[in-house]
């Protein structure tokens, strides 16, 4: 498959068009950034390990039941993916309190919570992607009633997959943000990335944070803490 104009930069990912109108090829950058843009780095490899980590999750998660825009892997940086219309919705999912929400709600980082949780935001940088509630969502016609029942649907199957296929490997899936697209014909798919960019993984022992948030929060390690995740999932 070819790759043809570049039709978007992101902070993390470039995207390109193919000779399929179908089709589309994501390519991921070392690039990390925080705070809507604000902090900005490299995380040496990140790219690299996105791309393969993400793709052998919505493999997994695509023969459990769960439609997702992955297609082929191209190279260790690219992949070839279905185009979507993204709904654009950061859907959050907790099992243990931790980051915004902890702040928001006044509970210590690492409190289990008595079910999994589920949020969205409206991504939107201008704003800042602000937290939004179901209504809001109706009200502004970012996504139909149907739509966001199959997003809550799905989401809460990847998170009850994701835990206890980490769990094996020693990792906590403390929270998550999904993002999910509309194909052609109307199917609802996962989208965008699953990676220690956009999950917060514990060590299940030793609460060692292996994530970004150790980019975050300047704490250092963090491309060892990814390397970690990589080879605890695909053993290299
Ligand atoms: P939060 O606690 O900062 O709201 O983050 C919740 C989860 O969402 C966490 O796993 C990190 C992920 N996340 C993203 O993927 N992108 C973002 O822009 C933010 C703020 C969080």
């Amino acid at each position: 498959m070819e790759k043809k104009g570049q039709l978007y930069e992101g902070k993390a990912k470039k995207v390109f068009a193919t000779d399929d109108p179908e089709l589309l090829i994501v390519d991921y950058k070392d690039d990390a950034t925080a705070f809507n843009g604000e902090k900005k780095g490299t995380i040496l490899g990140k790219g690299v390990i996105n791309n393969r980590m993400s793709n052998f999750l919505m493999q997994l998660l695509e023969k459990d039941g769960v439609p997702t825009h992955f297609v082929k892997e191209l190279s260790e940086r690219e992949t070839l993916v279905k185009k979507v219309t993204i709904v654009p919705l950061e859907v959050i999912i907790r099992n243990i309190a931790a980051g915004s929400f902890s702040k928001r709600y006044g509970v210590e980082e690492g409190t289990p919570l008595k079910q999994p949780s589920l949020e969205f935001s409206y991504k939107n940088d201008d704003l800042g992607d602000p937290l939004i509630n179901e209504y809001h969502v109706l009200a502004l016609g970012l996504a139909t009633k149907e739509d966001l029942d199959t997003i809550a649907k799905y989401a809460f199957h990847v998170n009850e997959f994701l835990k206890a296929y980490f769990l094996k490997l020693d990792v906590e899936l403390v929270d998550f943000k999904l993002e999910f697209g509309k194909t052609s014909d109307g199917t609802i798919v996962l989208a965008d990335e699953i990676s220690p960019d956009t999950c917060r993984f514990w060590d299940v022992h030793t609460h060692e944070k292996l994530d970004k948030d150790r980019f975050r929060r300047n704490m250092g390690g963090e491309a060892e803490a990814y390397q970690e995740m990589m080879r605890r999932l695909m053993g290299q």
